[in-house]
């Protein structure tokens, strides 16, 4: 019943996924332990690993992470244990279904030319590591760089730029490249936002530079929380400042997956995430436009285990509601005419 179903943009890959669900990248997939945990997880049919850069860093200073009922707040710093060992993990899981997302996040444009080079190289020698890679625009917690995703000028010569790795290779050995490739995007709030991103993704596909997927949203930048009985931010970077996920974001998200369903769905497909927490908010996001589900902040309060409960959730729902298939539900939200 939850099977669905997700392509490339020239339909020349295409995947049959048992579920839609994969944690969102940054959650509970820095470590080895965590991605076996999730790979062998019942419900949740994708991994994707920790947003990576060449080499491994720490991060920032703890606490760099919180949560309560509602939201989370993050500046994690992009702590992770380089890329090198997120392909060699996925090499090991040679035989699982689902996608294998490995999450590009470098502090330079050279740094993700660098890393995705070696990742186009590898599938064209048909190593059998990952099937699709997410290029993070949105990191909103490092000092001193802003969220490329905010800058529309800047984006677009940033794709051209790393796009062009994949276009070349394909000239070059007349070949199609056999990874699915997907942008993470920031929040956006302005509905001339919506377009003019629209806008740089549609020319990039129109040049013939590919762009499978969009995941939508990172978390909220740059919000604040504050305890009062101490007085105090929760986390330390940054003086306290974090994105935010969680509930509360699930609004924001939703008109994020929404919008660009309508500007792009014919194109290419949508990961929706935030405020992912029951099934009734997966099916929200499936109303809404969204093929996959990816879940954070809920994966960081539960555990793998949610990716069953939501699972079962949702298919109750669809049951009572008479859907036999998750396309019968993808982008069919009804507006009041
Ligand atoms: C981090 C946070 C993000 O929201 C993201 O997209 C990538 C990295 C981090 O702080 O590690």
């Amino acid at each position: 019943m939850l099977k669905t179903n997700v392509k490339s943009t020239d339909e020349n890959i295409q995947y049959s996924l048992d579920n839609p669900f994969v944690n969102a990248s940054g959650c509970y997939c820095r470590t080895k332990d965590k991605l076996n945990q999730l790979i062998t997880s019942p419900y949740c049919s994708s991994v994707i690993s920790k947003t990576c850069t060449p080499n491994h860093r720490i991060g920032n200073p703890e606490p760099r992470y919180h949560h309560d009922e509602n939201m989370s707040i993050n500046s994690m710093g992009l702590p992770n244990l380089g890329i090198d060992f997120y392909l060699a993990y996925f090499n090991t899981c040679e035989n699982t279904q689902g996608l294998k997302i490995v999450s590009l996040g470098g502090m330079s444009l050279n740094d993700n030319m660098t890393m995705l080079g070696a990742i186009v190289d590898r599938s064209f020698k048909k190593l059998p590591d990952i099937n699709a890679v997410e290029i993070n625009l949105s990191c909103p917690n490092l000092v001193g760089h802003g969220q490329l995703g905010y800058n529309i000028n800047n984006m677009n010569t940033y794709l051209i730029k790393l796009l062009n790795i994949i276009a070349r290779k394909e000239l070059e050995t007349q070949e199609k490249c056999k990874l699915l490739i997907g942008l993470k995007l920031p929040p956006y709030f302005d509905m001339c936002q919506f377009e003019q991103i629209a806008n740089v993704i549609k020319d990039q596909m129109n040049y013939g530079r590919r762009i499978d997927f969009l995941t939508c949203i990172n978390s909220i930048g740059n919000g604040l929380v504050i305890d009062t009985d101490s007085e105090s931010v929760v986390i330390k970077p940054k003086g306290g400042f974090g994105g935010i996920g969680g509930s509360i974001i699930k609004p924001t998200a939703l008109a994020n997956v929404r919008k660009f369903y309508e500007l792009l769905g014919d194109k290419l497909f949508i990961i929706g995430c935030g405020g992912i927490t029951n099934g009734e908010d997966a099916f929200q996001h499936l109303l809404a436009g969204a093929s996959m589900l990816s879940i954070g902040t809920q994966l960081m309060k539960e555990g793998p285990d949610v990716f069953k409960r939501i699972g079962l959730e949702l298919e109750t729902i669809m049951k009572q509601k008479g859907y036999k298939n998750i396309n019968e539900v993808i982008g069919k939200l009804k507006i009041i005419p």
